[in-house]
């Protein structure tokens, strides 16, 4: 339909078109009412797609119409043009920040300490509320609209962020009912829930471009963009905590009375907020809060507790910045600050080389962290670190701790570049890195001690061969010792020389002996899992099993058979290929299936097998591949090769220069295909 015909009123007159401008109007409250639903009661009552498309059919009105737009219409949150620099406001009400507490004591001499003030031995009432770790904002209301954000700043000064804050779709453009004050200003925080965070940096080094350190530094950034449809693109969430200036009635009594206010006018409160009666209730709801902190989509890093009623705010008043009414218990922090004092490689059992961190033991998260991972030189030289290097390590939850940056302006004059060795550390097999890979790796093989022992502990983990009592620290033994040099040697240790071994008596001797004959009788998939072929995992080894039913046909099997496997792509499929194409290998299988390693056969599932049945015969020269590998792809599909036609054949396939089987195919009325009609069939069911 053509835009025009859309805003013609009945009365066909273009000026007027009380039906479009209604429908606008409409589009604008559907579209705030989806708002309000999807971030203040997490029950979005439409798919996203949906409300990209009314947003959408709303953009184009205003395109058509703009002077229609008014200064809360939904679309005004997708940015307006670019700043050059942000204009400081003034904050009528000073925002303050917040004294802390670190722990139980600091909470009981808080707790005391405005008792007495107040008099009273009573307990008090107090407010429990997370401490979101993010930008604290001003958002200043008029007759219920938004007219202006602003950061917090030193405390009476911020900047003016509207336009920014206008994009963030859980701060309301308008409030809902209409019993607000004429003038309301209130405060809350700005956050990047965790999951956008991590798809945000997922982008960023995909593109090479600079990772932001944590969520609250990446919505401090977005927040500071001077194109707010930048800030527009990132994901931001909000959540209310108090008010500053109001001009009108307002009538709660207590903080807690407040929020449930402010939520009325569709503000988004916590829903973990909680009144609690004394100090102890507080520590327990710390208590509570630490164990559910790392289930919450977003981070805080504490909790903040403040007396309920409004009355004793106002007798206790503030001392300096902070008000004596308050305070944020402090979580123990996810980042510090510590040392990089070496940098050692690991080798991994399929020889990856990862350089590890050693540091300054450093207590972050809860626990004393003295290592970390660097995964791979590209992180190396991303985050530009070096020995002697002071870095900000960070373990959110039980994330492994990891080294998110250096402080640059500490960095020492000697301070040693990390390189990548060029022989392993541990067999001195030189140590190479494919062009597309980030990962280096050590080119012995089984030969290297660390591959070995990271291969036999692969063997012997419980989702494999689950050898009961051989862990990682007796294959350290048994492989530093001597006792174990390939997997097929677990089977034929014996008695004496592993009670010999230090920590080991004769009873554990004895359970370790029955566990490693018990192992002998497994199936298939934990066998194929067990002998960690790369990207085998577990999943791909019960494929595998169900698909080819026997070792040796998926020994037998070319990567265009395997392939046909479910979940088998050209990676892995080579990586197979390989390592059955390896005599050392099939040695090593041999040897424990002679040593008494033994499985039952897997009933073969129904085969993927689009061309069984059907008989081929391959002549003549083909330009893209040569007979045997057309040869392969068909057979992989399930159809017979044959050398010659007849009248079983059902169809001949010709390159150029095909002679006698080619005439009698015709003779016989078999259909004759060309190279391309091949290549078409063979592209129809994946095999190219
Ligand atoms: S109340 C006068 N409540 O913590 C009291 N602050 O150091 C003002 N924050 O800048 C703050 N969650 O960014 C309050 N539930 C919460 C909070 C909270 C996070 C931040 C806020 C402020 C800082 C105070």
């Amino acid at each position: 339909m053509p835009q025009g015909d859309l805003f013609q009123s009945e009365n066909g007159h273009p000026d007027t078109p009380p039906k479009a401008r209604q429908h606008y109007l409409q589009l604008q409250t559907d579209l705030h009412n989806h708002n309000r639903r999807y971030y203040l009661h997490d029950s979005p009552s439409i798919p996203d797609a949906e409300y990209d498309r009314l947003m959408q059919e709303l953009l184009l009105i205003e395109q058509a119409h703009p002077e229609w737009i008014t200064e809360n219409s939904p679309s005004q949150r997708i940015g307006a043009a670019p700043l050059s620099a942000f204009v400081m406001v003034q904050h009528e009400v000073p925002m303050r920040s917040l004294a802390n507490a670190f722990s139980s004591d600091d909470m009981h001499a808080f707790d005391r300490r405005i008792r007495e003030r107040l008099d009273t031995e009573a307990p008090l009432e107090y407010v429990c509320e997370l401490k979101f770790d993010g930008i604290a904002v001003s958002l200043l209301y008029k007759n219920g609209l938004l007219v202006r954000g602003s950061t917090r700043g030193d405390g009476s000064q911020g900047e003016d962020i509207t336009a920014n804050l206008r994009t963030v779709r859980a701060i309301p453009l308008q409030l809902s009912r209409k019993d607000y004050p004429a003038v309301l200003e209130v405060r809350g925080e700005v956050f990047m829930p965790k999951a956008g965070f991590e798809k945000l940096n997922q982008c960023a080094l995909a593109k090479q471009e600079k990772l932001f350190v944590n969520p609250r530094n990446a919505a401090a950034g977005s927040l500071r963009q001077l194109d707010s449809s930048i800030t527009a693109q990132r994901p931001l969430d909000f959540f209310i905590y108090g008010v500053g200036w109001v001009e009108g009635e307002f009538l709660p009594t207590t903080q807690v009375g407040i929020l449930n206010q402010l939520g009325e006018w569709g503000l988004p409160v916590n829903p973990e907020i909680a009144v609690v009666q004394g100090v102890e209730a507080c520590l327990n709801y710390y208590d509570q809060l630490e164990k559910k902190r790392a289930s919450l989509s977003y981070e805080i890093d504490g909790i903040v507790y403040k007396v309920n009623r409004l009355e004793l705010q106002h007798a206790l008043g503030f001392v300096a910045r902070s008000p004596r009414w308050a305070v944020a218990r402090k979580f123990p922090a996810q980042e510090e600050m510590t040392e990089l004092l070496d940098v050692e490689f690991q080798v991994g059992r399929t020889g990856a080389v990862t350089p590890v961190a050693r540091l300054v033991p450093v207590f972050v998260g809860g626990v004393t962290v003295s290592n970390a991972t660097l995964h791979n030189m590209d992180e190396v030289q991303r985050l530009d670190v070096r020995v002697g290097d002071t870095v900000i390590v960070r373990r959110a939850g039980d994330v492994i701790p990891q080294i998110v940056q250096v402080v640059l302006e500490r960095r020492p004059s000697n301070a040693r570049l990390i390189q990548m060795p060029l022989h392993c550390p541990v067999c001195g097999s030189p140590v190479e890195r494919a062009e597309t890979e980030s990962v280096a790796r050590c080119s012995g093989g089984l030969i290297c001690a660390a591959q070995r022992k990271e291969a036999i502990k692969h063997f012997a983990a419980r989702r494999a061969m689950y050898i009961d009592g051989l862990g990682d620290k007796l294959v350290d033994q048994l492989v530093d010792g001597g006792l174990v040099q390939a997997l097929p040697d677990i089977y034929s240790l014996e008695l004496e020389a592993l009670s010999a071994l230090e920590r080991m008596g004769e009873k554990s001797a004895r359970n370790l002996l029955v566990a490693i004959e018990k192992s002998k009788h497994t199936t298939l998939a934990r066998f194929l899992f067990g002998l960690g072929v790369r990207e085998v995992g577990e999943a791909t080894a019960q494929a595998l099993a169900q698909y080819f039913g026997s070792l040796d046909a998926l020994a037998q099997a070319n990567q265009a058979q395997l392939r046909l496997v479910p979940d088998v792509g050209p990676v892995v499929a080579c990586f197979i290929a390989k390592f059955f194409a390896d005599p050392r290998n099939i040695d090593v299988v041999s040897a424990l299936q002679a040593a008494g390693v033994q499985w039952p056969d897997v009933a073969v599932q129904p085969l993927n097998k689009p061309l069984a049945g059907k008989n081929y015969v391959l002549t003549g020269a083909m330009d893209t591949m040569d007979r045997n590998t057309a040869k392969d792809h068909l057979l992989a599909l399930g159809a017979k090769v044959a050398g010659s036609v007849s009248v079983k054949t059902h169809v001949v396939i010709a390159g150029s220069e095909a002679g006698t089987k080619r005439t009698k195919a015709e003779q016989l009325g078999v259909p004759v295909w060309d190279e391309a009609q091949l290549l078409a069939l063979l592209k129809e069911y994946g095999q190219i």
